[in-house]
C-alpha cells in the first residue's frame, strides 16, 4: 500500500516517498479514514473486530488518482481532425480554419443537456474504471451565456448524480467565439466584457465553479487579457487557474505567479526564469503530456528541470477531444515516465497528492491518512512500478470513493 503520507505538497526529492507499507490495511468509518498502518496493526485495533472485511488478495493499493485538468462536457470527438493533423495540418492551422475549439463550440451548443450528461456519465465511469477519484471540469466550448452555464450546471449535476468528485472550473476564456471576431463585433474586448458584466455574476450567484481559468496563449488571450479575466474572476470568489506556454511563450507563468494561481498548466515552452519563478511560488506545475502524444509533437514539458528546480508538478489528463482524448491516469504515468524522465514513484505523487494540492483539497484527497476521504484505487500489479510500466492495457481491479466500490474488475466480482 502507498499511503503518500506527510504534509503536501511535494517538492523536490519528496516526490519520491511514496511511504510504501508492505501488507498494509486501512480502516475506514463512514468513508474516511480511521487507521492505517499494517495488517496486523490494523486487525488488532478493537474497532476493526467488528468491520466488514474487503480483501484486496496482496495487489498495490495507492489514493484514487486526481485528475487536476479535464474539459469533461463535450459534445463529441474531433476525430476529423486527427486525421488531417497526420496528414500534415497542425493544431494551430486547424484552428484558424475555424477548426478547433470553435468546431467543438458549434457542436456543444447544438447538443441538448441529456445528449451533454450521457456523455460525461459514460466517461465518468471510465475515469472510475481507471482508477481516478475526483475530476476537475472545465466549462469553455460554449462561450455564449446560456451555453456556458448549461455546461457548469451540468457539472453540478453530474456531482450529485455520481460517485466521483467534480471540482468545477470556469474557462469562458477559451478563445473568443466566432460572433465577436470581427472589427464591429468588439472582438476580445467586448467578449471579455460578457464574461465580467453577464457570466462571472451568475457563475458566482449560483456557486457553479470555484476556479477560473484562460488559456493564455497565441490566438487565444493575451497576458494582459488574461489578467483581467483573472482578477474579476478573483472578485467573485474564483481561484485563478491558467492554460500557459503550451504553444507559444507569452509570458503566462508569470502572471500565474503573480496573481498566486491554484495552478498553471502545460508549459511545453517555459523558459529558465519560468522555472525558478514557479520554484519559488506555491502554485502548482501541471503537466499534461497526452496533449504531446496525441498532437504527434516533439518538446514535452521540462519535468525534469521543474522538480529539480523545486516546482510543485502534478500530472493530469486534459481529457479534450481537441489536444488529449484520453481519461487514462495510468497512461498519462506511462507518458510521464517515458516521454517527460519522471519516476514512476514521481508520477504517483504528482498525480494524487500534488494534483489534491492544485484542486486546494489536500486535506481530504490525494493520501491515505486519518481524517481524509478513503478514495482508492487498486491495481492487478506486483509492484508499483508496473502501473507505468504497462501501457495501454488497464490494471485497475477496483476503485472505491469515500469506502464505497464504485468499480471492480469482471474478476473481482466472483
Ligand atoms: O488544454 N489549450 C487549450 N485547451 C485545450 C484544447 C482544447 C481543444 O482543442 O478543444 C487544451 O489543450
Ligand atoms: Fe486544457
Amino acid at each position: 500500500m502507498l499511503t503518500l503520507r506527510g504534509s503536501g505538497p511535494r517538492r523536490g526529492s519528496s516526490l519520491s516517498n511514496l511511504d510504501l507499507i508492505e501488507d498494509g490495511a486501512l480502516l475506514v468509518r463512514e468513508g474516511v479514514i480511521s487507521a492505517v498502518g499494517t495488517r496486523g496493526q490494523v486487525e488488532a485495533l478493537p474497532e476493526a473486530r467488528a468491520a466488514e472485511k474487503l480483501n484486496l488478495g496482496g495487489r498495490v493499493a495507492l489514493p484514487g488518482f486526481v485528475d487536476s485538468h479535464t474539459h469533461l462536457v463535450h459534445a463529441a470527438s474531433r476525430a476529423e481532425e486527427y486525421e488531417l493533423k497526420i496528414q500534415g495540418a497542425s493544431y494551430e492551422e486547424i484552428a484558424r480554419k475555424g477548426g478547433g475549439i470553435l468546431n467543438s463550440v458549434k457542436k456543444l451548443r447544438a447538443a441538448t443537456s441529456e445528449d451533454l450528461k450521457k456523455r460525461a456519465l459514460a466517461a465518468l465511469k471510465q475515469f472510475a474504471a481507471h482508477g481516478t477519484t475526483t475530476v476537475e471540469a472545465k466549462s469553455g466550448y460554449g462561450l455564449d451565456v446560456a451555453s456556458e452555464l448549461k455546461i457548469l450546471k451540468l457539472h453540478k449535476e453530474l456531482a450529485a448524480e455520481q460517485p466521483l468528485e467534480i471540482a468545477s472550473t470556469f474557462l469562458g476564456a477559451h478563445v473568443v467565439p466566432e460572433e465577436f471576431r470581427n472589427k464591429k463585433a468588439g472582438g476580445a474586448k467586448r467578449y471579455i466584457q460578457l464574461l465580467e458584466e453577464n457570466l462571472l455574476p451568475a457563475v458566482a450567484e449560483h456557486k457553479l465553479a470555484e476556479f477560473c481559468d484562460v488559456f493564455c496563449d497565441r490566438g487565444a488571450f493575451s497576458v494582459a487579457e488574461s489578467k483581467c479575466v483573472l482578477q474579476s474572476g478573483r472578485q467573485w470568489g474564483l481561484a485563478p487557474r491558467m492554460h500557459a506556454e503550451q504553444l507559444s511563450r507569452t509570458g503566462a507563468t508569470r502572471l500565474a505567479v503573480l496573481l498566486r494561481a491554484a495552478s498553471c498548466d502545460h508549459l511545453e515552452q517555459v523558459n529558465a526564469s519560468d522555472i525558478s519563478a514557479l520554484a519559488k511560488s506555491n502554485t502548482v506545475a501541471t503537466l499534461l503530456p497526452g496533449c504531446d502524444f496525441h498532437l504527434g509533437l516533439k518538446k514535452y514539458a521540462p519535468a525534469r528541470a521543474l522538480i529539480d528546480a523545486g516546482a510543485i508538478v502534478a500530472l493530469a489528463t486534459d481529457y479534450n477531444p481537441g489536444t488529449s482524448p484520453t481519461l487514462s491516469m495510468p497512461m498519462i504515468l506511462s507518458l510521464a515516465c517515458t516521454q517527460l524522465r519522471m519516476t514512476p514513484a514521481e508520477a504517483i505523487t504528482a498525480a494524487t497528492i500534488n494534483a489534491a494540492y492544485s484542486l486546494r483539497r489536500e486535506k481530504l484527497i490525494g493520501s491515505l491518512e486519518v481524517g481524509k476521504q478513503a478514495d482508492l484505487a487498486v491495481f492487478e500489479v506486483a509492484d508499483y512500478r508496473e502501473i507505468p510500466y504497462y501501457f495501454g492495457v488497464n490494471h485497475c481491479w477496483m476503485t472505491l470513493k469515500r469506502g464505497r466500490v464504485i468499480h471492480a474488475a469482471q474478476d473481482s466480482r466472483n
